[in-house]
């Protein structure tokens, strides 16, 4: 192959982030596909004399999207997380970064401020304190995340169960997903019952009810989206179960894992099983520190094993497993793993998506 044939046929590579673009309701666009324009990520010609042609489309509603710009989407013209895979490391926080964010100030948990160690931009840090659980009898739970802490669509509870069943509960017009810490338990939503072991997600839709039946003490964390303001606590179930999605279990498949460089993700519950508002997946982070990066999406992590730093503009916190993290939607983050054998961590996020998707 000649090497005119050669860059017909290979796009180049503007750069490994997608452009942050304000599309216009209505307006037609054309997305560069070649990767030569000098206006990404929008075409100036520039493929003349290639294959490429420009990609035209028409935005559907006004909105901040992310265009992609590596030009190895299969989504295009919107960024599907491909640029992670084409370099042989995933992007880390370069020296100069890091020398830049070396004042960032190490942040303490604040009694008063409900155990946070508060970073920029409302993000923070949470170490949960079990005796500040609510509770219905076997049932213990614990918001982590919520509206009073600017979380504005997502919020995140923790969920103690006792030996024992617990009551029917039910989250009014809000969808849940669940994900078990570790051990065994069976999770009833409405008439229908599914065994569940560690690391294995849940989707509850909104208006079902659901218990859990545990012959250990067992820890969940539910997503619920948007949070609720009174939780229902019916007698009996209410016949509700969504016969569209009898499967709303999601288990650790690293045959379904997606590898992105040096580390990888493995999508548990997302629109498959129901769950249209928000996506949860599972991580694995290598001895490494990310470079800065945001995502267009309010995120909430759960750190299951290792350890770390989450860094922000201008501050830091330890973490470790148990410990939440908060991220409001564009905020400006990098987690750093310090423990040799890497560190694991759950994450949910609204609106749904792809975790490989940061700018
Ligand atoms: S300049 Fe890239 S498609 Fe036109």
């Amino acid at each position: 192959m000649s090497k005119n044939e050669s860059k017909t046929l290979e796009p180049e590579i503007a750069s490994y982030k997608p452009c942050l673009t304000a599309l216009q309701e209505g307006k037609r666009y054309f997305w560069c596909t070649c990767g030569r324009s000098k206006n990404q990520p929008f075409c100036d010609g520039a493929h003349a004399g290639t294959d490429f042609k420009p990609l035209a489309f028409i935005a559907e509603k006004t909105e901040e999207v992310l265009l992609c710009a590596c030009k190895h989407t299969r989504s295009g013209p919107y960024c599907d997380g491909a640029h992670n895979n084409l370099q042989d490391t995933y992007e880390e926080a370069t020296a100069d970064e890091i020398a830049a964010m070396s004042a960032a100030k190490l942040v303490k948990r604040d009694a008063q401020n409900g155990g946070k160690a508060m970073l920029d931009g409302g993000a923070y840090v949470l170490t949960p304190d079990p005796a500040q659980d609510e509770r219905n009898g076997t049932l213990g739970w614990q918001t982590l995340i919520g509206a009073k802490d600017n979380a504005r669509h997502i919020s995140l509870l923790r969920f103690c169960a006792d030996k024992g069943s617990t009551p029917w509960r039910c989250h009014k017009g809000s969808d849940s997903v669940l994900f078990v810490v570790s051990g065994k338990c069976i999770i009833d939503i409405e008439d229908k019952s599914f065994a569940v072991e560690t690391e294995t997600g849940i989707y509850v839709k909104a208006d079902e009810a659901f218990r859990i039946h545990a012959e250990e003490p067992i820890t969940i964390m539910a997503a619920i989206c948007p949070e609720i303001d009174k939780v229902g606590w019916p007698d009996s179930p209410n016949g509700t179960f969504d016969e569209n999605f009898p499967e709303r279990r999601v288990g650790v498949d690293h045959e379904k894992a997606n590898v992105m460089a040096d580390r990888f993700f493995q999508v548990l519950v997302d629109d498959l099983v129901g769950s249209r508002e928000v996506t949860q997946f599972i991580g694995e982070v290598p001895l490494s520190r990310a470079a800065f990066h945001r995502h267009l999406y309010e995120e909430a992590i759960v750190i299951l094993s290792g350890e770390g730093m989450m860094w922000t503009e201008n501050c830091r916190a330890p973490v470790k497993p148990g410990d939440i993290i908060f991220l409001a939607k564009r905020q400006g983050h990098s987690l750093e793993c310090t423990a040799p054998a890497g560190l694991r961590l759950m994450g949910a996020f609204y609106p749904a998506g792809s975790p490989a998707i940061n700018y």
